[in-house]
């Protein structure tokens, strides 16, 4: 009853202000610093415009879309987030299986606290995001047991190489892990609903939940102290290890994170199988060109033989067209379908999905456009 209202993705966030506790509502909508990022992926949108054709029957349309070799519903998927399982209860699982069962693509975060075999059982089609250390033995074993788990996707984020700088996170009591603070204890009686639904249940049904699949934490519980302390500090990976990673793993790899088209080029050389363009949500650097800006020049440079794909800001059909139309392969939503997660469980996210995906198909009959495919630059005005 509580979705009953929602006409669009942005309707989502209100609802998951209401019902989170603040620090974890902060934690999922914040950036970094000045959030010049984050405002910048929204603004660049407005940017480009459209000049429609007419009079072309539309009447059937598709947004099915190939990609590795496998068919998809949509050209849009779920962006890896970490602690899902603290907004949402048993948060990753929702969101794998509402993408499963829509059938669109959703990336398991390694800073999950669900084990990542428990997720590509649950839902087969699942990616698995991983942020590696620059170290062989750890790279080997993390690797080693995505395989074993029979995921296809591997995504290596490489916009980490240290912590961002988080103030928001600071000013309103979060970190991870969560200390307990008079605060915190305030914001959970006030918060009932997810207290009793979300943090109580998990506890009662699972115990304490740990980050499992994060080399840096794994093991770690959510509540305790400096589990935090080696991120940032084993983490100089670089191109060097990364072919050493594409030796290793034989599925598809993703390399996500990359805003300069030289990167590009060399993620393209070392034998990545794609690139998603992002800053994060503009979560890391504050002040970087908005991925759908960054776009066309990665295009250029490897878009003919590398399946390029973005996230950042994509919060409406439009938004997935743009991108679209100027090369990319794919687009992948974050926050959105966390906060319809956390109000909504999978009846949530199932219904973020179908307001998307509805938006596209309607979107593409306005363009006058049958298939993804016929989305091209002819049909936008860059300013
Ligand atoms: C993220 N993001 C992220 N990326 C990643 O590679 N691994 C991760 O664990 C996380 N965790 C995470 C948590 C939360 C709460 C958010 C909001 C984001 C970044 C994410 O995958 C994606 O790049 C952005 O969220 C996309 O931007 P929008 O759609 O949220 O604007």
């Amino acid at each position: 009853h509580r979705l009953r209202g929602v006409l669009s993705l942005d309707d989502f966030e209100g609802l998951a202000k209401r019902h989170l506790p603040k620090p974890l509502f902060g934690y999922i909508a914040g950036a970094s610093e000045t959030n010049a990022s984050l405002k910048m992926n929204a603004d660049a949108f407005r940017g480009m415009t459209f000049q429609p054709r007419v009079l072309r029957n539309t009447s059937s349309r598709s947004t099915q879309t190939t990609l590795f070799g496998e068919e998809w519903n949509s050209p849009f998927g779920i962006a890896p987030m970490g602690i899902s399982a603290l907004m949402a209860y048993r948060g990753d699982i929702v969101l794998a299986k509402a993408a499963q069962d829509a059938g669109i693509a959703m990336v398991m975060s390694g800073s999950s606290l669900i084990r990542l075999e428990e997720i590509v059982e649950a839902a087969p089609r699942s990616w698995f995001q991983a942020y590696l250390p620059g170290e062989p033995d750890r790279i080997d074993a993390l690797i080693d047991r995505v395989a074993s788990a029979a995921y296809k996707t591997l995504v290596l984020t490489v916009d980490t190489p240290v912590l961002a700088n988080r103030e928001n996170n600071i000013r309103a009591g979060f970190s991870t892990p969560l200390r307990p603070s008079v605060r915190l204890v305030w914001q959970g009686l006030t918060h009932p609903a997810w207290t009793i639904g979300t943090f109580a249940r998990t506890i009662l049904n699972h115990g304490i939940p740990h980050f499992e699949n994060s080399y840096a934490t794994r093991g770690a519980p959510i509540i305790a102290s400096n589990v935090m302390r080696d991120f940032g500090k084993k983490d100089h990976l670089s191109w060097e290890h990364f072919s050493r990673i594409r030796q290793r793993w034989n599925g598809n790899l993703v390399v996500k994170g990359i805003l300069h088209p030289e990167d590009a080029a060399i993620a393209v050389q070392r034998g990545a199988d794609g690139i998603i363009v992002s800053n994060h949500g503009g979560r890391q650097l504050d002040g970087t060109i908005a991925p759908l800006k960054a776009l066309p020049a990665i295009v250029d440079k490897v878009g003919f033989k590398t399946a390029v794909m973005i996230d950042g800001g994509f919060r409406r059909g439009t938004d997935i067209v743009k991108a679209l139309a100027l090369g990319a392969k794919f687009v992948f939503v974050g926050r959105p379908f966390l906060y319809a997660a956390a109000v909504g469980g999978q009846a949530g996210v199932a219904k973020a999905v179908s307001i998307l995906s509805d938006e596209l198909h309607r979107n593409m009959g306005l363009l006058g456009v049958t298939e993804i495919n016929e989305l091209s630059s002819l049909l936008i005005q860059r300013r």
